[in-house]
């Protein structure tokens, strides 16, 4: 079980906690690039709670400041973007990417103050559709490199969405395999695709008749490789490859193109300790991804009026007819509102002492447990899993989503290395 001191250690990223200072350690996206054009107006974003402007500056470096301007903390996501930085309104300081201070125009001739003066700032990193930033002191570590971060941009799809909740509870549902037999089962055939192994079966099929997978781990130099099993006859089972990436995401199946052209990952980024944005992102190795499919995809996020979202103020549109004929929940088909329901139902921060985990729960526990020993590190002054330092450490290639049926003879902890071709990008 987790105790209320784990809890504790676990929910808050706050600036000094000891969560919040294991957050600190990697980097973590921000926002998404189309959400600052070129030319865009500076973002007022809230990030491991605290509030921040994000801007890109007249070359198009993405910055990210402290919000409070530095003089009398006037709003700097108000300000103006000009002569190389982002201006206060106030009294016109100008601040640059990397905080230094290049003008206090109401200062006398000759004053220096300037060169006293700093912002806050955060090195951002921009890859992958998405802009990241590193918000720990010292040196930004390496980014890693991930195939889906890699991937060219017509082979990635990536976007955002808000969640009421805190971050570890949403994060926790795209590692927990088992309930994918339940949260978003539909109620007839809703995946044309066909496992790769299998005879002409989908993966829902699969986990519509094996409802309690077997889960196996194996820690890895990012986090957890999961394994989840169930039946498929005789003489075979269907294994999912799935991935804990420390601290916060997870790689996983998803839906894109044929099995195992690609997978997605979902990165959930702590706003404050009771809300997170969900980062999704999306890639085909193979084919260029329908991002007009995605798209439309995203108006199941909506009820029947299309107007509005699903959210917990209108208890995600629930129809009590649709659960007998359409779907598990009820909910419409987008699994992000399924995923919404399940972790903001939990509360705005889950209390982990009221639970009675079990031995379907035995990922979840692995990685709070991995999360506990990183908050150690830290506190202990070493680099926690997943920090990478040295720049010939950045490959990422052991990380492999899988969705396949093997024999029963082949250890399924081999599968994914000798039967899915080498993960590699596509350019
Ligand atoms: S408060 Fe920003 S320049 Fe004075
Ligand atoms: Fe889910």
């Amino acid at each position: 079980m987790t105790t209320a001191d784990e809890n504790e250690l676990l929910v808050h990223t706050g600036p000094g906690t000891p969560g919040g200072n294991l957050m600190r350690r990697y980097w973590h996206p921000v926002a998404l690039s189309e959400e600052l054009p070129p030319g865009g107006a500076p973002l007022p974003i809230r990030v491991l709670s605290e509030d921040l402007v994000l801007f890109r500056d007249e070359a198009g470096r993405p910055g990210l400041l402290h919000r409070a301007c530095p003089h009398r903390c006037a709003d700097l996501s108000y300000g103006r973007l000009e002569d190389g930085g982002l201006r206060c309104l106030y009294h016109g300081w100008l601040f640059d990417v990397a905080g230094n201070c290049l003008e206090q125009p109401g200062e006398p001739a000759g004053s220096t103050y300037k060169d006293e003066v700093r912002a806050v700032a955060y090195p951002c990193h921009e890859v992958g559709g998405l802009i990241f930033a590193y918000m720990g002191g010292g040196a930004a570590p390496e980014m890693p490199e991930y195939e889906f971060l890699n991937v060219g941009e017509a082979h990635r799809y990536v976007h955002r969405s808000d969640l009421e909740c805190n971050y570890l509870q949403s994060l926790e549902g795209n590692i927990d395999p088992v309930h994918l037999s339940y949260l978003h089962r539909p109620h007839k055939r809703a995946d044309a695709r066909a496992v790769p192994g299998s005879d002409d079966k989908s993966a829902d099929m699969y986990y519509a008749e094996d409802r309690a997978p077997r889960l196996d781990l194996e820690h890895t130099e990012y986090g957890i490789r999961i394994f989840s099993v169930r039946n498929s006859g005789p003489e075979n089972q269907y294994v999912r490859v799935t991935n804990f990436i420390m601290p916060n995401s997870a790689a996983i199946v998803g839906q894109e193109g044929r099995v195992n052209e690609g997978y997605a990952v979902h990165w959930h980024v702590p706003i404050d300790d009771t809300h997170n944005m969900r980062f999704d992102l999306v890639i085909n190795r193979v084919n260029p991804i329908d991002k007009v499919k995605y798209r439309s995809r995203e108006a199941n996020l909506y009820g029947p009026d299309g107007k509005e979202e699903r959210r917990a103020r209108n208890r995600y549109f629930q129809d009590r007819e649709a659960m007998k004929t359409e779907n598990f929940t009820g909910m419409g088909r987008s699994f992000n509102v399924h995923d919404a329901f399940a972790s903001e139902s939990q509360g705005p921060v889950h209390d982990r002492t009221r639970e009675h985990l079990a031995t379907s729960d035995r990922i979840i526990v692995q990685a709070r447990r991995q999360l506990i020993e990183g908050i150690e590190a830290v506190q202990d002054g070493r680099e926690p899993l997943g920090v990478i330092r040295d720049p010939d450490k950045r490959d990422r290639s052991e990380l492999v989503v899988m969705s396949q049926v093997v024999p029963r003879t082949l250890d399924y902890k081999d599968a994914w290395k000798s039967m899915v071709p080498r993960q590699s990008a596509a350019e």
